[in-house]
C-alpha cells in the first residue's frame, strides 16, 4: 500500500482573495496533479493574496504543522510590484533548488517569449519541496510536466512519501539504487 502524501497548493492572487474572481490556479493545479499521480494523495489549499507576510506564514504552515512534501504555488511570479511569490518563498526555505526556475523557463519559453518574465524559483523548507508555479492555467500544464518528472526523487530525499507517477501521462525518474523502503523501514 502507498503511503498518503499531502500536498499543499497556495493560490497567491490579490483578487481571487478577496473573491472578485474565481480561483482557476489552485483547482488546475489540483487537477493536474490528479492525472500525473496514481499514488494516494490529498490536496491542501489556501488562497492568500500577495502579501509577502501572508504567503511565507502559508507556506510555513503547509511544511511545519500540515506536514506537505510537496507545496506549489501559483501566481505571483511575474515582474509587477506586487509580485513577491519568489522572494516570500526564498525567505522561508533553507535551501534554494534552482534548476526547477531554470527548466520551467526554458520549457515555457518554447510556447511564449514572455516566459523570460517569470521569475520562478523553488526551495526546501525543512522536508518540503516548494515550487513556483505561474499563474495562468496553460502555464501550470507546461511548468508541471516539465518539472514533475524529478519531483518523486527530490520527496525521498526529504525522506518524504513515496509518490507514482502515470508512466503513461508524466514518466518519473529515480536512479537505480533508489529502491522502494519496504513497510517494516521507518
Ligand atoms: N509560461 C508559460 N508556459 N505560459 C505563459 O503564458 N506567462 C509568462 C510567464 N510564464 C507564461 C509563462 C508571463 S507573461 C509572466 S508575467 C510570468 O509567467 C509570471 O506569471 P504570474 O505572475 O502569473 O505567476
Amino acid at each position: 500500500m502507498s503511503e498518503h502524501a499531502r500536498i499543499g497548493i497556495v493560490t497567491v492572487s490579490d483578487r481571487a482573495s478577496r473573491g472578485e474572481y474565481e480561483d482557476k490556479g489552485g483547482p488546475a493545479i489540483e487537477a493536474e496533479l490528479g492525472k500525473i499521480l496514481l499514488s494516494d494523495w490529498e490536496a491542501v489549499g489556501v488562497v492568500v493574496p500577495d502579501e509577502p507576510a501572508q504567503i511565507e506564514s502559508a507556506l510555513m504552515d503547509l511544511a511545519d504543522n500540515e506536514k506537505c512534501c510537496l507545496i506549489v504555488t501559483t501566481g505571483g511570479t511575474g515582474p509587477a510590484p506586487r509580485d513577491v511569490t519568489p522572494e516570500a518563498t526564498e525567505a522561508v526555505c533553507h535551501k534554494m533548488m534552482p534548476g526547477f526556475g531554470e527548466l520551467m523557463r526554458a520549457e515555457s519559453l518554447k510556447v511564449v517569449p514572455t516566459a523570460i518574465l517569470s521569475r520562478q524559483t523553488a526551495g526546501i523548507r525543512g522536508r518540503s519541496l516548494i515550487i513556483n508555479l505561474p499563474g495562468n492555467p496553460p502555464a501550470i500544464h507546461d511548468c508541471l510536466m516539465a518539472v514533475f518528472p524529478a519531483v518523486p526523487y527530490c520527496i525521498d530525499l526529504l525522506e518524504g512519501p513515496w509518490l507514482e507517477t502515470d508512466a503513461d501521462y508524466c514518466p518519473s525518474f529515480r536512479p537505480k539504487h533508489a529502491a522502494k523502503k519496504s513497510p517494516t523501514q521507518s
